[in-house]
């Protein structure tokens, strides 16, 4: 039966199609501005002008990043404040804020770019650009066309009437402007999304146009509500006719409905879907809209939407539920940059991360404190994790002196209208945050500005809740501010939950920021002391995970706040991957440091010890048995040496060369003795550590054994994809390691390894996680940061093998075949 339902879906479809074909042509066409950039690093007083002769300018592929290339140094803005969020009362001098990189200046870019039956009268071109870093004015043919200032969100212009009449070799030139003291972390530079140009007719869906949400979901059956905004058609008798496609593309429902456009209001239809697959982190089941609109028998437009199904709630000393089922947020924060590649977006370099995360059992992402590249987004529709977008780190009063607060009073509601527009039917997006500790929180008529912003999101999309990163907890629990959210977010201020929880009305409590717990992968320091802010000779932090900053805490505080309140609703662990800039607690004169040690990831991607702590809690599917610290320590031979074991199981005895260590059971003893094994007064001896893990019936479950590693004798090379596409786009990670003769990572391992990437493949970057390390990403060497760093190539345009060739002083050379298909 529903075979043949489909089936005559099916024909309908296809006899509505009809208009389509006879029209001759696709009513609208699309592509990106990737190729045959000009870039030229600094003013340029006719920068716009058609006649300008930008040969020698370099070339470059956008998305891309002009400060990422370094070099790093310690006086690329140089800022002397006071941080206040951080409870610093005096200013000093904070190096590599911004990761201390040449983002700040003028840079200049150009292209064009031809549309093919071109009609000024019929046609309408759009220039969409997905993020520009930053104060973006974009000149068509010589004429300014937009400016948009804030550099993290998508805008676009309408450019119609700047083409030159065949449509033909349209100049398009972009100045971008990134003051000093603007950012308190990396913020990249340059073209650093995507830009695109969007052929339509006169009569159009418009960019964002149009607007799907579910307004009844339930296992048997889904309603679906899709506005679609037509441009141009005021008055106009306007047919459309949409299908929804499942993920195989089988039609579920259709409709085709006629209606007079109202100005400025869109045309609504509405559809019944049977047995929806719901959508959830597990099982991100998509659907997609596919919209023809026609005018006068003739199709104008096609359109295509991709949506979730799925009921998004929040519920009062219950927390968060999504389809019906409560759930704890067990999500992280991530800036937007990926490390060696900086803020340029890379789809595979996306997917990557997005991956080690959904292994540790990460549900959740919260896109700190700006608007995400859409194929952020996307992916986390695709993989599954449920996303919270927030827009900004300040409003009206400023955190940095050349911050956004310049722009707010004019701006804000367009980037609010922009990002949610963006981003409203996408299945990850459950929850909008207003902003991130901004200093507002403490002003008198605070609450009005949240009010205006949170008012912005009930209008643009009333299906989702709004919540802000709130740190300053006193303030807002008096002066009105979190009372009026529809969700409060508390950043770290853990021993302030409960206290929130009585006062509010919501009477729920969300870690919107949570952590901040630091370490350096690879890095153990002793004695093992719980304590904040730790500072060492070296400049990093103890991978024992028992160190975080003055205002943070431990991770196992907050599995504590989700496990022991009911209306508690998780967590966004600051955070997932460390980033460029911010390197607490090295961040005061305290050069060379250019990277957060924040992250669960380091910045090469390679987990640290803490990825396994908190995937021993989150990840559900998988057990995870792991030991700390690695066991080479010729200097230590005979003194005391923790070994901690994060793990899943209840219980675990630890050998040293066969001697047993004792077992040690989970107890709540202490927070840290709730989630961890540890076993604190063990003495050092080269030789093996085993640990057998015991399952709740105190039966062996699992073993893991490490060993104390031998000289390095050669270099292993991992890739973590087993082939790539052969696109010019796509990125292979690949593990290198020092290791032994019997193949032990050598974790002290520092050596210069030098790389040479040969046949259909391109070196792109290497990063060793080192916060202090001073050597180019873009530099075909490295040195190895407690015996590993990672190396990125990049496929070309033609498939075949990428040969890798690895080489190290004294250690014997490796090769590596990726293939690229
Ligand atoms: C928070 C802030 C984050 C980051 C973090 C470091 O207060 O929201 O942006 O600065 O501290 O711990």
């Amino acid at each position: 039966m529903m075979r043949l339902l489909h089936l005559t879906y099916f024909l309908t479809f296809l006899v509505l199609l009809i208009p389509m074909k006879s029209h001759g042509q696709k009513a609208r066409q699309s592509f990106l501005l990737e190729k045959n950039w000009r870039f030229f690093p600094g003013e340029v007083a006719d920068g716009a002008s058609i006649s300008l002769d930008d040969r020698a300018w370099q070339s470059v592929t956008v998305p891309h990043d002009w400060a990422i290339y370094g070099p790093f140094d310690r006086a690329h803005d140089l800022q002397d404040v006071a941080v206040t969020q951080n409870g610093e009362k005096k200013a000093t001098v904070k190096t590599g804020r911004t990761g201390g990189l040449p983002y700040v200046g003028v840079g200049w870019y150009r292209n064009s770019f031809d549309v093919s039956n071109f009609d000024a009268q019929k046609k309408r071109v759009v220039l969409k650009f997905d993020g520009a870093m930053s104060e973006a004015r974009v000149y068509v043919n010589g004429k300014e066309a937009c400016f948009w200032p804030y550099g993290y969100n998508a805008f676009h212009c309408d450019v119609t009437e700047l083409l030159h009449a065949d449509g033909m070799n349209n100049n398009v030139a972009v100045r971008l402007e990134n003051k000093a003291q603007s950012s308190r972390w990396y913020p990249g530079a340059g073209l650093y999304r995507n830009v695109h140009v969007i052929v339509t007719e006169k009569i159009h869906v418009p960019v964002w146009g149009t607007y799907i949400t579910t307004p009844f979901v339930s296992d048997s059956l889904a309603s679906v509500r899709l506005e679609t905004s037509v441009k141009n058609a005021d008055g106009r008798l306007v047919r459309m006719v949409t299908a929804i496609m499942d993920a195989r593309g089988r039609i579920v429902a259709q409709k085709e409905n006629l209606q007079k456009i109202n100005y400025g209001k869109p045309f609504v239809q509405n559809f019944e879907v049977s047995n929806p697959a719901l959508w959830s982190p597990e099982q991100p089941n998509l659907y997609r809209a596919s919209t023809q609109v026609f005018v006068d028998g003739q199709l104008v437009d096609n359109f295509e939407t991709r949506f979730g199904i799925r009921e998004v709630r929040i519920l009062a000393d219950k927390g968060f539920m999504l389809n019906g089922k409560i759930r704890k947020f067990q999500g992280v924060c991530n800036h937007h940059d990926l490390g060696p590649l900086g803020a340029a977006i890379n789809v595979s370099a996306l997917r990557y991360q997005l991956e080690l995360l959904k292994d540790m059992g990460c549900d959740a992402v919260r896109t700190a404190h700006n608007m995400p590249a859409p194929e952020l987004v996307e992916l986390c529709d695709e993989l599954g994790l449920m996303m919270m977008i927030e827009p900004f780190d300040e409003w009206d009063i400023a955190k940095c002196k050349n911050g956004y607060h310049r722009f707010f009073q004019e701006w804000a509601e367009r980037d609010m209208v922009n990002m949610i527009r963006h981003f409203r039917n996408n299945a990850s997006v459950v929850m909008w945050s207003i902003g991130n500790e901004v200093p507002t929180q403490c002003s008198a008529e605070g609450y009005k500005v949240a009010s205006f912003l949170q008012d912005i999101c009930h209008r643009e999309d009333p299906t989702r809740p709004v919540t802000c990163g709130m740190d300053q907890v006193s303030c807002v629990l008096e002066n009105g501010f979190a009372s009026l959210l529809d969700v409060p977010g508390l950043n770290y201020r853990t021993h302030r939950y409960t206290e929130a929880y009585a006062k509010l009305p919501q009477n729920l409590v969300l870690g919107s920021e949570t952590a901040s717990t630091v370490s350096s992968r690879g890095v153990y320091k002793f004695p093992v002391v719980k304590k904040g802010d730790m500072i060492y000779a070296d400049h990093q932090s103890s991978s024992y995970d028992m160190e975080y900053c003055s205002w943070s805490n431990l991770p196992d505080e907050d599995f504590a706040l989700a496990e022991d309140y009911h209306w508690t609703m998780g967590q966004f662990v600051w955070t997932g991957f460390d980033y460029l800039g911010e390197p607490s607690p090295y961040d005061t004169d305290a050069w060379p440091n250019h990277s957060s040690m924040f992250g669960i990831i380091d910045l090469a991607s390679i987990p640290k010890d803490r990825y396994y702590l908190y995937r021993s809690l989150w990840n559900k599917k998988e057990h995870t048995l792991h030991i700390l610290p690695h066991w080479t320590w010729p200097d230590r031979v005979g003194q005391q040496t923790p070994v901690f074991v994060y793990t899943d199981y209840p219980s675990a005895e630890l050998f040293i060369n066969g001697k047993s260590q004792g077992i040690k059971r989970k107890s709540n003893a202490s927070l840290e003795e709730r989630y961890r094994l540890m076993w604190m007064n063990t003495v050092y001896e080269p030789g093996e550590v085993k640990v057998i893990a015991y399952d709740v019936n105190g039966k062996p479950a699992a073993e893991k054994i490490i060993r104390t590693a031998g000289k390095p004798a050669h270099i292993k090379m991992e890739a973590l994809q087993d082939s790539i596409v052969a696109d010019g786009r796509t990125l292979a990670y690949i593990r290198v390691q020092a290791v032994d003769r019997e193949g032990n990572l050598c974790p002290h391992a520092d050596g210069l390894v030098q790389f040479d990437v040969k046949g259909e493949g391109e070196f792109r970057a290497l990063a060793n996680g080192d916060p202090t390390n001073l050597e180019a990403f873009h530099k075909p060497q490295m040195h190895l940061f407690n015996g590993q760093l990672t190396l990125i190539v990049q496929s070309v345009e033609k498939a075949g093998k990428i040969q890798i060739e690895a080489r190290s002083k004294g250690l014997k050379k490796e090769t590596l075949i990726v293939n690229s298909k």
